[in-house]
């Protein structure tokens, strides 16, 4: 009876824990979509009167239009100006530059109903809180800037002129993931591709193939479909491998998957991908799968079994001339410079940057260490934010677990210390652990000075990691560069340690002598000694310089240097590289040469 009791709890707990995966539509590459992107009307609505009369007086979500000459309607889509979508609203219009507050978006247009079929909208991301209305009818909300949701619409679509209206909010919160405090431009708006997908009645909504963790010739996962047949066939085909499984989803509509592949595995020498089918009897997704291991063994990181260094950058999603990257060639440019500098990994802050960036990643070879925005102080003890937090984990475990090239989930970035921050982000932990038993947990952590020489790793929040990441600004916010030269670094770990940020500002094109800051010779020399000392770091096993281009932040004000940008890119944000894009490059050279 005991057994029964504890099989029955255990069933309970593993459907709870189900019921938590989102309900995200995954891999929108490989399906029937069709694109709402392009221009939007827009009411800027910083008193937020939109929202205020639920009757649907002024509601905007209503889109009412005046019947009578004699009508008072007091805002109108039909006369407002437009916005691109995708994009920040605030490099689009001037006045938007710093407008932090409600924009009203609506998108028009038909549809032409397939039989049997059901339509969902979907959002790439929207910063930072969207309200999302069809039809004059609310469908749904959504927390949190940088991860992708989506809605069931098929009983509110219709043949001819929908409007699509969302609210999108971007103003901070002290109960906000991330909070009120970031150094980043905080960009509001539909920032990624928006869309309608076309299902099925019942289709493969999401699925997990990856290799089970050390085992390099067994495929491990499952597969989720989502409609009124749950009981599916699912088969799994590899064509290039000759490979075709099949399996019966239970009554979940999940299906527990595995099998033996002798596969060529991804790595950044060779970032092999399989064309993977994924079939019911009324559905087929294809993806482009890489498969690989990742482990740590002691102080070293194994990929595919080898001890690998990760030469590495840190990238924010922003593009050159513009705002929020968002584009497939906004990520080959910022990816291609990763390449070009000589980088095997790329640590994408603070926050899960757009799909483009994860698929190019995964094609062209670059490890990814990926975050959720809990940066810097956040309000550990709140559970409306520990939710908050959870649910953003989810959905871009969700969205990017089947991509060989993510290695790392980070739950955090320089957050201070505390019993109720570790409690917080030990919940994240286990929750990336629990939906993916395959990739490595870290956090980007602070470390402190034993005397004026030494610096010690010693974060309580590392017992609980598997790779330890330490910011250091050595040189430029402690001392001059040739402080470097004299510091001893320890851990108290045995574990991975990769410097996750190191860096100094210079504005492109500004010279003088390596003691003049703000100039390409001073950040030149800071990464001469920077790099000496790394050298000198028996148990570093990555570098991530912060970072690879200049950044728009409100925090960074100094007139005719600064300018509202963050100058510690190596490339500025004209795609200018300064000189110590050069030292870089040839360390990593030097690096992969095994020198
Ligand atoms: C911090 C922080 C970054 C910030 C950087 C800087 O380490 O993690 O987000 O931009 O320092 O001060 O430039």
């Amino acid at each position: 009876m005991k057994n029964v009791l504890i099989i029955l709890c255990l069933l309970i707990v593993a459907g709870i824990a189900r019921a938590q995966q989102t309900n995200l539509i995954t891999n929108v590459d490989g399906r029937k979509t069709i694109s709402l992107n392009g221009e939007w009307k827009v009411i800027v609505d910083p008193y937020e009167l939109g929202s205020r009369d639920a009757s649907g007086r002024t509601g905007f979500f209503k889109d009412k239009k005046p019947q009578t000459r004699s009508d008072l309607v007091e805002y109108s889509f039909d006369a407002a100006p437009s916005l691109n979508v995708p994009g920040d609203w605030n490099t689009q219009k001037e006045s938007l530059m710093f407008y932090e507050g409600a924009v009203w978006y609506r998108k028009t247009f038909d549809y032409q109903r397939k039989q049997n079929s059901r339509v969902f909208v979907y959002f790439g991301a929207a910063n930072y809180l969207a309200e999302v209305y069809l039809n004059g009818e609310k469908i749904g909300r959504h927390e949190g800037g940088f991860t992708p949701f989506d809605f069931e619409v098929t009983n509110q679509i219709r043949e001819k002129d929908n409007y699509l209206i969302v609210k999108v909010d971007n103003k901070r919160r002290r109960e906000g993931v991330p909070e009120l405090m970031t150094d980043w431009w905080n960009y509001g708006g539909l920032t990624r591709d928006v869309m309608l997908i076309e299902e099925p009645e019942t289709f493969v909504q999401d699925y997990f193939i990856q290799l089970r963790k050390g085992a390099p010739h067994q495929l491990a996962g499952w597969v989720k479909v989502n409609g009124k047949r749950l009981l599916e066939t699912v088969t799994i085909q590899i064509p290039e491998a000759r490979i075709s499984k099949t399996f019966t989803t239970d009554d979940n509509g999940y299906a527990e998957i595995g099998f033996e592949a002798a596969l060529t595995l991804w790595s950044p020498e060779n970032p092999k991908l399989y064309d993977v089918l994924i079939q019911t009897e009324m559905d087929t997704i294809r993806d482009q799968i890489g498969l690989r291991t990742i482990e740590t063994r002691g102080p070293d990181i194994l990929l595919n079994g080898k001890p690998v260094f990760l030469r590495g950058i840190c990238i924010h999603e922003e593009a050159p001339f513009r705002g929020r990257a968002f584009s497939r060639e906004d990520a080959r440019t910022l990816l291609g410079w990763a390449k070009e500098l000589g980088c095997n990994f790329v640590r994408l802050a603070h926050y899960p940057h757009n799909e483009n960036m994860i698929r190019e990643a995964d094609r062209l070879g670059l490890m990814v260490w990926s975050e959720v925005p809990v940066y810097w102080g956040i309000q550990w003890e709140n559970q409306a934010t520990l939710d908050n937090a959870l649910n953003q984990l989810r959905e871009e475990i969700t969205r990017d677990q089947n991509r060989a090239a993510i290695v790392l989930w980070s739950v955090a970035n320089e957050t201070p210390q505390g019993d109720q921050r570790v409690k917080f982000l030990r919940r994240l932990i286990d929750e990336a652990r629990r939906m993916d038993p395959t990739r490595l947990l870290t956090a980007a952590m602070l470390h402190h000075a034993d005397g004026e020489t030494t610096r010690v790793i010693d974060d309580p929040l590392g017992q609980y990691l598997d790779v330890l990441g330490c910011n250091e600004y050595i040189g430029w916010y402690d001392g001059l560069p040739e402080k470097a030269d004299r510091m001893q670094w320890t851990t108290t770990y045995q574990k991975p340690v990769i410097m996750s940020e190191f860096g100094a500002e210079a504005l492109s094109g500004n010279h003088g002598d390596e003691l003049t800051r703000w100039t390409e010779e001073f950040q030149e020399s800071f990464y001469r000694h920077q790099l000496g000392m790394l050298k000198r770091i028996s148990f570093l096993r990555g570098t991530c310089p912060w970072l690879l281009m200049d950044f728009r932040s409100p925090r960074r004000l100094l007139p005719g240097v600064q300018d509202y940008y963050n100058r510690k890119g190596l490339i500025s944000n004209r795609g200018e590289k300064k000189k110590a894009f050069y030292l870089m490059q040839d360390f990593y050279r030097e690096k992969r040469e095994g020198r």
